[in-house]
């Protein structure tokens, strides 16, 4: 091992194991029972204390991730609603936001948050989506990815339900020694930068333009991959 290996080592020690040691059924019944326990309970009170709660707002507004022209979006894997609650207030009235989770736990912390006007709630699996082809014009996918051994049949679920040029908002944990951390959490893995790219490209999407939180998570690698992507 040389000295350049040796963090990287490390830092992939740090990870979860969760997801390498249990079949995909097995995996996805240990992701739908964390949820929907305590620690999903927890999402609004972290989201609080990491500041994603507020920084969220930087990213979902007319300056960055713009859903102020969208008729129709999808938050994905929508958690406790954090980026429903965003894009319904970006987006025009009238517009429609359709939120799935494979947690009913999340998705009732989800309807209870934002009830019911202009919303709709499913529960779904990221790899297998309940929508028609072309049925939105934007699309919201929070920390979800990370979930999956392989990223690339629900990037293609994304690109099938999303319009020709429909807007793709991504987060995914990263790499980094923090996203180790968060890894071990959540029961996650991580992705290298370059490989969600290629990964992303492969399904038919351009990567359009990196976001972060703030220059200062910029400036340290923080905060994790958040890229805003476009259907090809
Ligand atoms: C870290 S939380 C993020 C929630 C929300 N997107 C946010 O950013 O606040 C991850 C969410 O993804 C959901 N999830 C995990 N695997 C999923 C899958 N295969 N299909 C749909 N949802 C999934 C979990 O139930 C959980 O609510």
């Amino acid at each position: 091992m040389t000295t350049s290996d040796k963090p990287k080592s490390l830092k992939k020690a740090l990870e979860s194991r969760q997801m390498a040691t249990r079949s995909p059924d097995e995996y996805r019944h240990l992701v739908r029972t964390h949820y929907d326990g305590p620690a999903g309970a927890l999402t609004a009170v972290s989201g609080f204390l990491t500041g994603h709660e507020s920084l969220a707002g930087r990213l979902i507004n007319p300056g960055a991730f713009d859903v102020s022209k969208c008729t129709s979006m999808l938050d994905a894997g929508c958690g406790n609603g954090r980026y429903s609650v965003l894009m319904r207030k970006h987006a025009p009235a009238g517009s429609r936001i359709v939120a799935f989770d494979l947690s009913m736990n999340m998705l009732a912390r989800a309807r209870s948050r934002m009830g019911t006007d202009r919303n709709a709630f499913a529960a779904a699996d990221v790899t297998r989506l309940p929508f028609v082809d072309g049925a939105f014009d934007a699309a919201v996918c929070g920390w979800v990815l990370e979930h999956l051994p392989d990223p690339r049949p629900s990037l293609r679920e994304f690109r099938r339900v999303l319009q020709s040029g429909g807007k793709f908002l991504l987060l995914c944990t990263e790499d980094t020694w923090t996203g180790a951390w968060c890894s071990r959490l959540w029961h996650c893995r991580t992705y290298n930068r370059g490989e969600l790219r290629r990964y992303a490209e492969e399904c038919g999407f351009a990567w359009t333009r990196e976001h972060y939180f703030s220059g200062f998570h910029r400036a340290l690698r923080l905060g994790g991959i958040i890229v805003e992507l476009s259907r090809i």
